[in-house]
């Protein structure tokens, strides 16, 4: 298959790696790409978020499939542009990818299809902001309606913070004030072609910045999978109670979601509660789902895409422990200083259950630069999460990216 993978992150240089481990050879094209992905795919320089750029490429170039990584691409109408022009393309159209761009949006989709969710109130003044964190009580959840770059949600006893936080949101749009929700997260994906869905399997993030969950809320530091200590029933109970309504409700609109839903839920005393939802697959997690996918990658996404998920296999995985580890710039994710050179990737310890998947890197003539917040993730499996962690950070520990940091307890706690 001829297939372009549209973004520039470790979730896009991982679906290339994954891609590439498919028993059918492929040809991959990825839009724009980094300086990690180059090792894997053609490059093509596009902007990815301009749907017309896209699919003219995608429609002149003979592209089987396109994958779209991130979620600007999908809130701007590329899924639209490529279904329109007869493209095959897994992510959804923006009406359905709203259920990320817009958490108002969210929650109205999910009331109507019954899913349990936290209370959540809309508002778009201060003083609405101040009556609904009022009646929330603390500790205060807060986040920015719109897209934000995992940035937008602040949790905080701390009811002057969450003003301030979102003040500066409510000039942008609309924010949302949401019951506390307290409880292990967990992120399960769904691959769906607008009516069926298939699980993949559960993973747990690192949202903090900082070891032990403390720090600002990032895009993720880190995440391992499989989860040893969930319920044995809790894919099949995701699948009923909550993906699936949500996959029917946008059907009945006439909005079908085919693509990589994305179900981020808390597990609370009363339940399995859902809060939020993704248009497109995970990121850090996506490391570690698709480093225990044992089944084709490409076939699956072309049968969503082309709405027979039921003409293929389901997704199968190992029973190998992995996990992933951010190595982040100085100062993300607030002020990220990037430019800085990376070196010792090519005196990394020879380990084949260790793969890097690079996020914001650039080739300046011979020298590796990192150009963004999150630079690159190490991903490793094992037997146990302990081997695993071994071989992850012995790799870390050889990376030099000056004022860079990592988190050290990935999977620490977890018990395999
Ligand atoms: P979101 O971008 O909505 O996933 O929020 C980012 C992170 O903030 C989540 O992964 C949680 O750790 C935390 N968070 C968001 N909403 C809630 C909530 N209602 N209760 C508790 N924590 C939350
Ligand atoms: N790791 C969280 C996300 O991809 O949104």
């Amino acid at each position: 298959m001829k297939i372009l993978v549209v973004g520039s992150g470790a979730r896009e240089h991982t679906i290339i790696k994954a891609l590439r481990r498919d028993p059918e050879e492929h040809e991959i094209l990825a839009a724009p790409g980094n300086a990690g992905i180059s090792a894997d795919a053609d490059i093509v320089a596009l902007d990815p978020s301009n749907p017309k750029v896209v699919t003219e490429f995608a429609a002149t170039s003979d592209v089987d499939l396109v994958i779209i990584g991130p979620e600007a691409p999908l809130v701007a109408g590329v899924g639209n542009a490529l279904r329109k022009a007869g493209v095959a393309v897994f992510g959804p159209d923006k009406e359905a990818a709203a259920l990320e761009g817009s958490k108002s949006f969210a929650k109205e989709i999910m009331a109507a299809a019954e899913v349990p969710t936290g209370k959540a109130w809309t508002v778009s003044s201060e003083k609405e902001l101040r009556d609904a964190l009022a009646t929330a009580g603390a500790p205060y959840v807060v986040k920015a309606d719109g897209l934000a770059a995992g940035k937008g949600v602040l949790v905080t006893e701390d009811k002057d913070a969450a003003i301030e936080h979102a003040s500066f949101y409510l000039q942008h749009g609309d924010v949302l004030v949401e019951e506390f929700l307290d409880g292990p997260e967990v992120s399960l994906f769904f691959v769906s072609d607008g009516n069926r869905i298939v699980p993949l399997t559960p993973a747990q993030d690192y949202k903090r910045a900082f070891d032990d969950d403390e720090g600002p809320n990032t895009g993720g530091m880190g995440a391992y999978s499989p989860l040893p200590w969930l319920e044995d029933n809790f894919v099949e109970t995701v699948t009923t109670t909550i993906a699936q309504p949500v996959v029917d409700e946008l059907a009945s609109r006439g909005t079908p979601f085919i693509g990589l839903l994305y179900c981020g839920l808390i597990i609370t005393d009363k339940g399995i509660k859902v809060i939020e939802f993704n248009a497109r697959f995970g990121d850090p997690e996506t490391q570690v789902v698709l480093a225990r996918l044992e089944s084709p990658l490409a076939p699956l996404l072309y049968a969503a895409a082309t709405e027979m998920l039921d003409s293929v296999e389901a997704p199968r995985f190992s029973d190998e422990c992995a996990l992933t580890v951010v190595l982040a710039s100085e100062g993300y994710p607030e002020n990220p200083i990037t430019g800085r050179e990376i070196e010792g990737l090519n005196s990394l310890p020879e380990n084949p259950r260790v793969s890097i998947a690079h996020a914001a890197t650039a080739w300046d003539g011979s020298d590796l630069l990192a150009t963004g917040g999150r630079v690159m993730s190490v991903i490793a499996t094992g037997p146990t999460f302990a081997a695993a962690r071994e071989s992850a950070y012995a790799t870390l520990e050889s990376i030099t990216l000056e004022g860079s940091h990592y988190r050290r307890d990935i999977a620490l706690r977890v018990t395999s």
